[in-house]
């Protein structure tokens, strides 16, 4: 009988093959652009030794002759900081990283183990997009891979890091996957590049400026990481993982050691200024809070009125969502409510608790944001909180006015504690605009206006903007010591931690987009 098996030896000769793949000149082609290789990457971004690789030895669809293995991406899965991650890796050294049918099987096939298994899936992007050479095959690859990443969508983390081109629509499957990081300088991404922009709008630009990272890190929202280099961007994508669950039925991971307490909590007593229109740095609310150096801020540089992040409390991960008086006074508008509620759709998908810091004077005026559909925009951040069913806590440290008090996750909009600091101020509207319109006619009348006014206002702050009201009525939970608000989120998220509620079946919600 005829003995079909490859002897091993011949396996062996083609792993000889694949490593002489990848020589000299298969490093310096990316070098030389200031890029690392696709197999570079892998070994950074992964445990020492645990990526094992699959479908290695595929060769491209039959047109297209090459004895080079792989079809131009690095699939598989391995360690990252000790737990298991699928990953792929674009190869732009092989016909650019282009995706042609055989490249985007495999990556849906480690798209599909990921989402079966329960394993975060990254995708380390840098390709010249769609491959010509095999037309609607390569579109009907991307099409397979889009599939995919709305089917994982809030089943498993989805994170796409751009190292190089992504272009045309193949920005979307990163657009569809949770986070997003960019490399300064080599990164970018676009859906009509430069050449193109020019030809039809005649506007000069060039890639860095249309899609580089610092602009879809500040301007457009898209990136949420941004680094200098691609060493510190995988080394971010791994930090990113020590706060997230493996998949939706997991929970986020817990330290294993001694919490780290905060410097000095007594400091948070004195951080609001006296003044209610003096800003301050809410960071230096959070950093007094959570556990020391446990903060790690997402979409820094974009619409920086509202801070997003994950932190510790005693070593359990919680998802932050906190107003920055600092920037716009902290007001509410379009694209600062949209990058807190996808995060806080994030965290009710993921099962990591919320914790909500308050400082909102109300959601920004004007034509552009009315015109602009803050309506639309602002119902997101309301509709994501009122949705979400992961436990949610408030702190209410200084404003809290009219429908912005309502959005950011209060009592009645389904908060499960509500706490607020003796500084709160919690009413329809600040006091200067409440006194204009019930004394409008005593102020005109009056002859020392500015003494009545500054009366007023004071009659306001103390029998109608202050917490005790609030906490009276049930609206808040408790007046508590700002030095003491670690001591009291400790123990309300761990009574929390049994939460159950029951969810009406239907098919899924209709958030306003
Ligand atoms: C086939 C491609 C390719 C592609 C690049 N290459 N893009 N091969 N299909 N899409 C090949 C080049 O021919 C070249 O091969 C090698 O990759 C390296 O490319 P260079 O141009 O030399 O590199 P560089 O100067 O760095 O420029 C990179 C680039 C440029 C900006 C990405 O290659 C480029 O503009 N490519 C086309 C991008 C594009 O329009 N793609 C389609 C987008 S639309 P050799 O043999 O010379 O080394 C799209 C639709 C997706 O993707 C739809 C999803 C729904």
């Amino acid at each position: 009988m005829k003995d079909n098996r490859i002897p091993f030896q011949k396996y062996t000769s083609r792993q000889e093959q694949l490593a002489a793949q990848y020589n000299w000149e298969y490093f310096s082609k990316q070098h030389k652009k200031g890029k690392l290789t696709a197999k570079e990457r892998i070994e950074l971004l992964f445990d020492e030794n645990s990526f094992e690789e699959i479908d290695a030895f595929v060769k491209p669809s039959g047109n297209i002759k090459t004895n080079i293995y792989g079809d131009g991406v690095i699939c598989g899965h391995g360690k990252i900081n000790g737990r298991k991650v699928f990953a792929f890796a674009q190869d732009f050294t092989f016909m650019g990283g282009s995706l042609g049918s055989v490249h985007a099987a495999k990556i849906m096939k480690v798209q599909d183990m990921a989402l079966s298994m329960g394993h975060p899936i990254i995708g380390l992007i840098d390709s010249g997009g769609a491959r010509i050479q095999e037309g609607v095959a390569s579109l009907a690859g991307y099409a397979g891979i889009f599939h995919r990443n709305v089917k994982a969508s809030g089943v498993i983390p989805q994170i796409s890091v751009i190292l190089g081109p992504a272009a045309g629509g193949a920005v979307y499957s990163p657009a569809l996957t949770d986070f997003i990081f960019m490399t300064r300088q080599t990164a970018y991404m676009f859906v009509t590049g430069p050449e193109i922009v020019k030809e039809v709008l005649n506007e000069e630009t060039n890639s860095e400026d249309l899609g580089g990272a610092d602009i879809h890190g500040s301007k457009s929202g898209v990136a949420h990481f941004v680094y200098d280099d691609e060493e510190h961007t995988l080394l971010g994508v791994r930090k990113l993982l020590q706060y997230l669950p493996s998949n939706n039925v997991d929970f986020p991971p817990v330290l294993v050691q001694e919490a780290l307490a905060p410097n000095n909590p007594q400091k948070l007593g004195v951080i609001i200024p006296e003044e209610a229109n003096i800003p301050y740095d809410m960071l230096d609310i959070v950093n007094n809070i959570t556990d020391k150096g446990s903060f790690f801020e997402i979409s820094e540089n974009f619409a920086g009125n509202i801070i997003i992040g994950f932190a510790r409390l005693q070593n359990k991960v919680i998802g932050l969502v906190a107003n920055q008086p600092k920037v716009l006074a902290g007001v509410l508008d379009i694209n600062s409510a949209e990058k807190a509620a996808r995060f806080v759709r994030f965290c009710d998908a993921f099962n990591i608790p919320i914790l909500v810091l308050e400082d909102v004077p109300g959601f920004l005026p004007g034509s552009n944001q009315e015109h602009s559909g803050i309506i639309r925009h602002g119902a997101k951040l309301l509709y994501a909180f009122s949705e979400a069913s992961v436990p949610k806590i408030t702190v209410i440290v200084r404003k809290a006015y009219g429908g912005a008090y309502i959005v950011m996750n209060s009592k009645n909009m389904g908060g499960d504690f509500n706490f607020a600091w003796p500084t709160a101020e919690i009413a329809v509207m600040g006091p200067e605009g409440a006194v204009k319109i019930l004394h409008r006619k005593e102020l005109i009348q009056s002859k020392n206006s500015d003494e009545l006014k500054a009366k007023l206002i004071a009659d306001y702050k103390e029998n109608i903007a202050n917490p005790y009201i609030a906490d009276e009525k049930g609206y808040v939970d408790e007046v508590i010591e700002p030095a003491n608000t670690r001591k009291k989120l400790i123990s309300a998220f761990e009574a929390l931690e049994n939460k159950y509620m029951e969810k009406i079946a239907k098919k899924h919600g209709n958030i306003p987009l």
